[in-house]
């Protein structure tokens, strides 16, 4: 079964950093990368290397966009729903420390040029039931998932990152989501970052007919799914750069139940895959492929 992704495209500046950088200080970069990234794209190659046969669209600049549409066509993803635009592709600088642990800032560029024209498009070619992956990175996500719902296309949802304006989508259109703690304890209308075990019984309320998958590192992660919960150990790696572990996680849950595995078959490969991804540096490149999960699953 194919998954159309509409995601963003960024290139990613990555720069070593001893701590992540404080109010005020300056500091010096032990080094740079620069890599394909971007949520969307990510969660495309992740799908595209387990297996599935995955549609990304969005929009990346004329002048520095092409090598990332180049670099999902090389890796089997039809870019026949990108489009190209006079701004700059988006990007992110990107800090890693010398645990793996990242910071993120984004400049939007390309993927918050998207209008409802460009969605209208795309979403004309599924057909009811189809999937449709969406992130929130690019603009009038809110449109996209009110018109989903009216197609009957089958939406998966990771709000990330969070802003105010997800709580206003039509997420009851929504049959996946994919929430990190802080993302979830938001959706639940928690303050700050409480225990998992005070975020859960509110998002079973809150969605009784989606699956939420809830990611807690290296905790593992959690599926709620129609009153029952499965928990998943997260596979134990040696950290280098946790950046795009956790898109790795949504692209190959969603290609495990794509290719018709149960829910904790899903979420067993997925531990794998993002286990791998920790211990290599960057995003998309860090995404392994289905192969060398045989052992880990
Ligand atoms: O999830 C990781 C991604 O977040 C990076 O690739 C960066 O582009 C930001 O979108």
């Amino acid at each position: 079964m194919k998954i159309t992704n509409f995601g963003s495209l960024n290139i990613d500046y990555v720069y070593g950093v001893d701590h992540i950088v404080r109010e005020g200080e300056t500091l010096e970069t032990t080094g740079r990368s620069f890599f394909p990234g971007g949520k969307g794209l990510n969660q495309s190659i992740a799908l595209a290397r387990a297996g599935a046969r995955v549609s990304h669209a969005g929009r990346v600049g004329l002048a520095d966009g092409q090598f990332l549409i180049d670099y999902l066509k090389q890796s089997g993803v039809d870019v026949s729903h990108i489009l190209t635009g006079g701004g700059a592709t988006g990007h992110a600088v990107i800090q890693v420390d010398s645990k793996g642990q990242n910071s993120i800032f984004l400049y939007g560029g390309e993927n918050h040029s998207i209008t409802r024209e460009d969605i209208d498009a795309v979403l004309s070619t599924l057909e009811p039931g189809d999937f449709l992956l969406l992130q929130n990175e690019i603009s009038e996500v809110g449109y996209l998932i009110r018109r989903a719902g009216e197609l009957g296309l089958k939406t998966a949802f990771n709000p990330a990152p969070f802003t105010d304006a997800v709580l206003g989508y039509a997420l009851e259109n929504v049959s996946y989501i994919f929430v990190n703690r802080i993302e979830a304890a938001a959706l639940a209308g928690i303050p700050g970052e409480p225990d998992a075990g005070r975020i859960l019984p509110r998002l079973e309320a809150a969605f009784p007919d989606a699956a939420v998958v809830l990611t807690l590192g290296s905790g593992g992660s959690i599926l709620l799914e129609r009153g029952e919960r499965i928990y998943q150990d997260a596979v134990p790696a040696d950290a280098l750069d946790t950046t795009g572990a956790g898109d790795t996680f949504v692209g190959y849950f969603l290609s495990g139940i794509l290719r018709g595995e149960s829910s904790a078959q899903a979420l067993k490969l997925a531990a794998a895959a993002a286990g791998v991804a920790v211990s290599r540096l960057g995003a998309a490149p860090a995404i392994p492929f289905l192969d060398e999960l045989r052992e880990l699953v």
